[in-house]
């Protein structure tokens, strides 16, 4: 199977969604793609202050500005697409991602682990780590940044049948794009990690964002990877197939030989 995948990398500006739903239409002019990937919160901004800022850039899922936005290109460019965002959902705020198809539907992972200052203002994700169909039928896993350090988000989302993780980043510490090649590979399965760059201030806040967005095979072989500052979508195409065989030699399967006895 072909698939054309694409990794986003840009750098929102803090608050404004309208300029950062903006930007991200204007990367994606020219685009031939089946499944794009842009960053975690990446219509917001990252370095809040308090509940009341992130409140007030927070959207609901199916009906805000992100997803009419994305259901019109979904549409439009008959592409997936996964967006970053501050999710408002029953008085609660989440850092969550969509998964848009261009049949309109929506589907949203709520971030469960929660990075840093996360923990002051939103609610630690309730929705577990579900496996959706994006585009022609495509088996793909929801990840959020810090949900890298903990093997059992990317070991859930591919025991369910994930063929791609989407990994919408902030990431500001040094060692996840490295990481997620062991992600990649225990797994067997292709990875997308789209993280923003630049540096955000908030008063006396600040964070540096590494960039440096990649996606991997199954294999952990790195097919792109981003610099520390480019603002660009690249686009490769995959077999995303290649990720239901779990065989590493013909004795061993990653998923066949794992002796759960022994793992509780
Ligand atoms: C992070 O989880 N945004 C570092």
């Amino acid at each position: 199977m072909k698939y054309r995948v694409g990794v986003a990398q840009f750098q929102p500006n803090l608050f404004e969604v309208d300029e950062n739903l903006n930007k991200m239409n204007q990367l994606l002019k020219g685009i031939k793609a089946d499944l794009v990937v842009f960053p975690e919160l990446a219509t917001s901004g990252y370095v809040f202050g308090s509940k009341e800022e992130v409140r007030s850039v927070a959207e609901d899922a199916y009906t805000g500005k992100t997803a009419l936005l994305f259901s019109r290109l979904a549409k439009a460019n008959n592409c997936s697409y996964v967006v970053g965002f501050v999710e408002l959902n029953d008085d609660k705020l989440y850092n969550s991602s969509m998964l848009i198809n261009p049949d309109g539907k929506i589907f949203v992972y709520r971030k469960t682990h929660l990075f840093y200052e996360e923990k002051l203002f939103f609610e630690p994700g309730n929705s577990g780590f579900n496996v959706f169909e994006a585009k022609d039928g495509v088996k793909v896993g929801l990840m959020i940044c810090f949900d890298w350090i903990f093997p059992e988000a990317a070991r859930t989302l591919a025991l369910k049948g994930a063929q791609i993780i989407t990994h919408s980043a902030n990431l500001v510490l040094p060692w996840c794009q490295q990481a997620m090649i062991t992600r990649s590979l225990e797994n067997r399965i292709f990875s997308i990690t789209s993280n923003r760059t630049g540096e955000e201030i908030n008063g006396d806040k600040k964070q540096f964002f590494t960039g440096m967005s990649q996606i991997l095979t199954t294999k952990g072989e790195i097919i792109h990877r981003m610099n520390q500052t480019e603002e660009s979508i690249y686009i490769t195409e995959i077999d995303p197939t290649l990720a239901d065989d779990k065989t590493i030699t013909e004795y061993n399967d990653a998923f066949g030989d794992r002796r759960l006895d022994f793992y509780k």
